[in-house]
């Protein structure tokens, strides 16, 4: 069984066809990327999956379950984290806070087990050891105690990936998690979303437009197009493929693939 099965999922807006009849299938280890020019409906289908949009057809099933009729904080409660295009943090809070934020589904669980357990540590410090489990693995030790709205772009998109981690997710979902970065930043990104996949064993769906990272890390890409899946495979076979060649001929896919590799 997938663990990410999404069946024949459409969504409009007023005339506007943002998915059309999409499916695909994500196995649980996966490393895969949604990829398609401005518009073409990726943002919607993240939003599909973890349930900030409902289809207007179709299923989202994960690990077999149909999670459509659920809110977002309930598919995210299953093992789904995610990360917005647009940072989403509580910039007048520091990025511990923040980042503890990402555990508030475990709380209670936590709670319970480590009673159950017999251990000593309050809830609350099992939490913070966790959060400070990821500072370390995000290498943001620095940063720590500093207010969010006092710092760079870029690492206020680590402290959000950071945020979904402490969830500790099954499902990482990624809404292009190098966007407005320079090289040295998009580097490191690329290589914590490497590490997150191969050392926590992470399944990642993750837009980016970057086409080098895109190209580098994925392990499967599916293309869409105006709000329609065109293609689907391995880098190689992606970039090879015609109709992909087209859908990107505005943006020279040719262009976007020459030049030095972040990685
Ligand atoms: N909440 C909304 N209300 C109205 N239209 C929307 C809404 N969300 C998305 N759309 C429309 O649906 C289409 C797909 O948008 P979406 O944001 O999913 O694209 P995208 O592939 O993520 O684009 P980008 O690369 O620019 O982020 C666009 O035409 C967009 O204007
Ligand atoms: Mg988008």
């Amino acid at each position: 069984m997938a663990l990410l099965e999404i069946q024949d999922v459409s969504l409009s807006f007023g005339g506007i066809k943002a998915l059309s009849d999409v499916s695909l299938s994500i196995e649980a280890g996966e490393l895969y990327a949604v990829i398609g020019p401005n518009g073409a409906g990726k943002t919607s289908l993240l939003n599909c999956i973890s349930g900030f949009y409902k289809p207007d057809q179709g299923r989202v099933l994960f690990e077999g379950r149909d999670v459509i009729r659920l809110r977002p904080d309930q598919i995210s409660q299953l093992g789904v984290a995610r990360t917005f295009q647009n940072v989403e943090l509580f910039a007048n809070m520091n990025v511990i806070d923040n980042m503890l934020l990402g555990r508030h589904h475990h709380y209670k669980s936590g709670f319970f087990k480590n009673a159950f357990l017999g251990y000593l540590a309050p809830e609350e410090t099992v939490h913070r050891l966790k959060v400070e489990e990821v500072i370390d693995f995000l290498e943001m030790e620095q940063w720590r105690k500093h207010l969010v709205a006092n710092l760079p772009y870029g690492v206020q998109k680590r402290v959000e990936l950071g945020r979904a981690l402490a969830q500790e997710p099954k499902l990482l979902l990624l809404d292009e998690p190098m966007a407005g970065m320079n090289v040295e930043e998009t580097e490191d990104i690329a290589r914590f979303i490497l590490d997150i996949h191969q050392e926590l064993g992470t399944t990642i769906v993750m837009i980016e437009h970057d086409m080098h990272v895109v190209m580098d890390i994925s392990q499967r890409i599916s293309v869409l197009d105006f709000g329609v899946k065109i293609a689907e495979g391995t880098p190689n076979e992606v970039q090879k493929n015609p109709e992909v060649q087209k859908a990107y001929l505005g943006e020279d896919f040719e262009s976007l693939m020459k030049g030095e590799s972040a990685l």
